[in-house]
C-alpha cells in the first residue's frame, strides 16, 4: 500500500463562510491529492474517503460494497440491521424486494401526471406569501410546505391530519429541536404511520400506500417504506428549494438568465443539483478486500463517498465551482448511481422545475431581506446541507 496516500484526519469538516455552496476546503484539498484518501470516521474508526467522480461512480456500481446498516464500521459498538422496509440501508436481494413494487409508482409518466397538482400547491404557497406582505422566510413559506404536501398526497395522509403530521416531520427532520423532542417526534411519526398503514389496508384510497397494501408486504414493512419515503423525500427537496434559491440570489446573472428564459428551467434544476449536492456523502462497506484507486480496502472497512466533491471534479465538469445554468450537468451524482439511485428523482425534478419557475415568475424583484453573511446555514455535520431560514423580500404589486 502506498505510504504517500493523503489523509483527512477528522470528518466532517466545516465549509468556508464566504463559499457556503462549496465543499469544505479539506475535502477539495483531498480530491486535488487524488480520488481516494485515508480518513478517520467521527466514531474514531479508520476508513477511506473517495472524492473523485469516476471512483465514486465505480463504487456505487460495485456489488462488493454494501449499504447495510449493520455492517457500518464507524463506531465502537455494533449497529442493528435496518428495520423492515427501510431498504436504503439494505443490499440485494432484500433491497430489491422492497424497491421493485415501488418503481412503477415513481415513473416519469406517473410523476408528470402529478405536475398539475404540484403547480396548484406551489401557487397556493405563493398566494399566501403575497397575501402576507412583501417579505417572508422562504424556508417556512415555500421550501418546506411543497414537498410536505406532495409526500402527504403520495402516502394518502387525510387532510385533517396534515397540520399535526407536518409539525411532527418538521421536528423529526428539520434539525431544530432538542434530542428529547427529536425522539418524541420520531416515535409519534412511527406511531402515526402504523395507524395510517392499518387504515389504508382497511379502507384503501387513491394513493401509493393504499396500492402497496395489495402486495405481500406486511404492515411493519409498509411502515418502514413510508418512513423511508418521508425521510428521503422531504428534507432533500426542501433544502434544494431553499438553498437553490439562495444560490440563485447570490448569482444574480444566473437568476436573470433563468427569469428571462423558461427553456433554461430543466437544465437549471440539473445544475443546481450538481452544484449544491445537498445529500453530500453516503457510506459503503467493503464485503471483501477490494483494490480501489491503487489502494486496498480491507474487507469490513467503511468508506465515505463524497457526492459533492465528485460533482465538483474538474476532470468531469469544466470550471466545476461555477454555477452555470446553461451547462450540461446531466450525469451528476446528486441522486447517486447504481441500485440505490434515488427512487424519487423524477418526482423531485417535477417539484423543483415547477417551484423554481413559479417563484421567479411571481416575484421578479425577489431579493435577500438580510445581508448575505446573516443567512444561517446548517452545520456540515447535518446529513442534508441547507439554510436554516432564508429571509426574502419583493416589491408590492
Ligand atoms: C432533490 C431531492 C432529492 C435528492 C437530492 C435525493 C437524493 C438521494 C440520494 C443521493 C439517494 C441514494 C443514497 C445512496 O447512494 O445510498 C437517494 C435514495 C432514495 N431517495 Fe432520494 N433524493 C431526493 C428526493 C427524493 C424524493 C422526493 C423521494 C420520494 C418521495 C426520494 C426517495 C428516495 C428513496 C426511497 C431512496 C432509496 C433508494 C434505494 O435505496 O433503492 N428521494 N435519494
Amino acid at each position: 500500500m502506498s505510504e504517500s496516500v493523503h489523509t483527512v484526519t477528522a470528518l466532517p469538516t466545516e465549509r468556508r463562510t464566504d463559499c457556503p455552496f462549496d465543499p469544505p476546503a479539506e475535502l477539495l484539498d483531498a480530491r486535488r491529492h487524488g480520488p481516494i484518501s485515508r480518513c478517520t470516521h467521527p466514531g474514531g474508526k479508520p476508513g477511506w474517503l473517495v472524492t473523485g467522480y469516476e471512483l465514486v461512480r465505480s463504487v456505487l456500481a460495485d456489488p462488493r460494497f454494501s449499504s447495510r446498516k449493520d455492517l457500518l464500521n464507524v463506531v465502537d459498538f455494533e449497529l442493528p440491521p435496518a428495520p423492515p422496509g427501510e431498504f436504503l440501508l439494505m443490499d440485494d436481494p432484500e433491497h430489491s424486494r422492497y424497491r421493485k413494487p415501488l418503481v412503477g409508482r415513481f415513473t416519469v409518466r406517473r410523476m408528470r401526471m402529478l405536475t398539475e397538482r404540484i403547480e396548484q400547491i406551489t401557487a397556493e404557497c405563493l398566494d399566501a406569501m403575497e397575501a402576507g406582505g412583501t417579505s417572508a422566510d422562504l424556508v417556512t413559506a415555500f421550501a418546506k410546505p411543497i414537498p410536505t404536501i406532495v409526500i402527504c398526497e403520495l402516502l394518502g395522509v387525510p387532510y385533517e391530519d396534515r397540520a399535526s403530521f407536518q409539525e411532527q416531520i418538521d421536528a423529526f427532520m428539520g434539525g431544530e429541536v432538542s434530542d428529547e423532542e427529536l425522539i418524541a417526534a420520531y416515535t409519534a411519526t412511527q406511531e402515526y404511520l402504523a395507524r395510517l398503514v392499518a387504515a389504508k389496508r382497511a379502507h384503501p384510497t387513491d394513493d401509493v400506500l393504499s396500492e402497496l397494501t395489495d402486495s405481500d408486504l406486511t404492515d411493519e414493512e409498509l411502515k418502514g417504506i413510508s418512513l423511508i419515503l418521508l425521510a428521503a423525500g422531504f428534507d432533500t427537496t426542501a433544502n434544494m428549494l431553499s438553498l437553490g434559491t439562495y444560490a440563485l440570489l447570490r448569482n444574480p446573472d444566473q437568476l436573470a438568465a433563468l427569469r428571462a428564459d423558461p427553456s433554461l428551467t430543466d437544465g437549471a434544476v440539473e445544475e443546481l443539483l450538481r452544484y449544491l449536492s445537498v445529500a453530500k456523502t453516503f457510506h459503503r462497506t467493503a464485503l471483501e478486500d477490494v483494490e480501489l484507486g491503487g489502494q486496498t480496502i480491507a474487507a469490513g472497512t467503511t468508506i465515505v463517498l463524497s457526492y459533492h466533491t465528485a460533482n465538483r471534479d474538474p476532470e468531469r465538469f469544466a470550471d466545476p465551482h461555477a454555477l452555470d445554468l446553461s451547462r450540461q450537468a446531466a450525469g451528476h451524482l446528486a441522486f447517486s448511481h447504481g441500485i440505490h439511485q434515488c427512487l424519487g428523482q423524477q418526482l423531485a425534478r417535477v417539484e423543483m422545475r415547477v417551484a423554481f419557475r413559479a417563484l421567479v415568475d411571481r416575484f421578479p424583484a425577489l431579493r435577500l431581506a438580510v445581508p448575505a453573511e446573516e443567512v444561517v446555514l446548517r452545520p456540515e455535520s447535518a446529513d442534508i446541507f441547507g439554510v436554516k431560514s432564508l429571509p426574502v423580500a419583493w416589491d408590492a404589486k
